[in-house]
């Protein structure tokens, strides 16, 4: 369906329709068509209605669009609006043509745009950095927390008659204090993570990242250190680095045979940078003590997954970024880097290509 701004609220309006409409009109007539692949949260939806510069159509669904409808929806478009479902590659701006002039994603993550071929066609991007941080490092706080401390077994022992009595070393855990947190990619969400984990009386913070990031590291104290030190000095591990070709996988035998038997992994950054066969091998093997991931390869992970099995990982279906205010926040930011780049003005977080 699409829809149409309007001083009187929304209208709907079939395109063929719409195109007769305005044809018939003299110019300032041309609302941009955008295609938005998702419901996204009401605060991007109003911000298009109300600007009076778009006309969009909405899958109008929680469930990612089938890839033949979007190929199909997007021909002509000049604007399109995704999230991190939709794989933005050489094919869909084939089938979008050349109107396209900017992807807008309601994700700070853009591992699922094919940037080469965007900057190839000219094409602006925009994503939604800074607004989501919090969120992400209070989820990933208390991911680390359920999973040192053995949360979720602990409230299904209770439930399921496992708790007889008061036992000294019943489902003890790790804890924080006096421990060295390591950070594998000092980032926005990185370093809004230590600033969490500071009041919890964590000793050291280390880091690896692509080169040391000082500015960023002096927030915290961080020290940069190689892969193989943040292996071997961490007692809680969190991934924090973008995907790209060298991250993916990054996480596997050799990373997690040097980590310490009493280790804790947490991976709230995207599933591919970890090698899950590597992972549940050392997590069934005692190599590591457990792992709390927010993210997997595939997602949704199938519920018979063998880590799933494990009592020892924590998996949580990629929320990290769920809170209402912070998705509000996200579809706005998605909404006006859209329309800003739809006028050939600076968005406001876009992405440099
Ligand atoms: N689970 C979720 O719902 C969720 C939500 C938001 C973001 N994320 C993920 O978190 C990531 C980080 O977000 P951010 O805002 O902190 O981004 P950011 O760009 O500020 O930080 C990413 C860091 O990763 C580093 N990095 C890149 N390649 C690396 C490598 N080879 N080794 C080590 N470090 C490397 C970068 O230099 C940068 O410092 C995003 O890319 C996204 O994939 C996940």
């Amino acid at each position: 369906m699409w829809w149409r701004s309007s001083a009187r609220g929304l209208k709907r309006v079939l395109w063929p329709e719409f195109r007769r409409q305005y044809a018939m009109q003299s110019a300032p007539q041309a609302l941009a068509r955008v295609y938005v692949t998702r419901r996204v949260p009401p605060d991007g939806l109003r911000i298009l209605r109300q600007s009076g510069q778009v006309q969009f159509e909405l899958w109008d669904s929680d469930d990612p669009v089938p890839r033949k409808e979007l190929l199909k929806r997007v021909e002509g478009v000049e604007g399109l609006l995704c999230v991190l479902t939709e794989k933005i590659d050489s094919e869909v701006l084939e089938a979008a043509g050349p109107n396209l002039k900017v992807v807008s994603t309601m994700s700070v993550g853009y591992d699922h745009l094919s940037l080469p071929e965007l900057k190839k066609r000219g094409i602006r991007v925009g994503y939604t950095p800074d607004v989501l941080t919090d969120a992400v490092a209070e989820l990933t706080v208390a991911l680390l927390l359920a999973t040192s401390r053995r949360l979720i077994e602990a409230v299904e022992e209770a439930k399921t008659g496992g708790w007889g009595t008061w036992r000294t070393m019943w489902l003890c855990g790790y804890e924080l204090n006096q421990s060295t947190v390591g950070i594998m990619g000092l980032g926005r969400i990185g370093v809004a993570i230590a600033e969490r984990l500071k009041p919890f009386g964590v000793k050291r913070f280390i880091y690896t990242d692509v080169a040391p990031r000082t500015e960023l590291a002096s927030k915290i104290q961080a020290e940069y250190v190689t892969m193989d030190e943040l292996a071997r000095e961490s007692d809680f591990l969190a991934v924090c680095c973008a995907l790209t070709p060298e991250t993916q996988g990054i996480c596997n035998h050799s990373l997690f045979s040097k980590m310490k038997k009493t280790a804790v992994f947490i991976n709230t950054s995207r599933g591919p940078v970890v090698n899950q066969e590597d992972l549940y091998e050392a997590l069934s093997s005692g190599q590591i003590a457990a792992a709390g991931l927010d993210v997997t390869t595939p997602e949704p992970l199938p519920p018979d997954h063998p880590l799933f099995k494990l009592k020892n990982c924590v998996i949580l279906p990629h929320i990290a970024s769920a809170s209402y205010t912070t998705r509000n926040s996200m579809s706005a930011l998605a909404a006006n880097n859209l329309l800003a780049g739809l006028k050939g003005e600076p968005m406001p977080k876009e992405l440099k290509l």
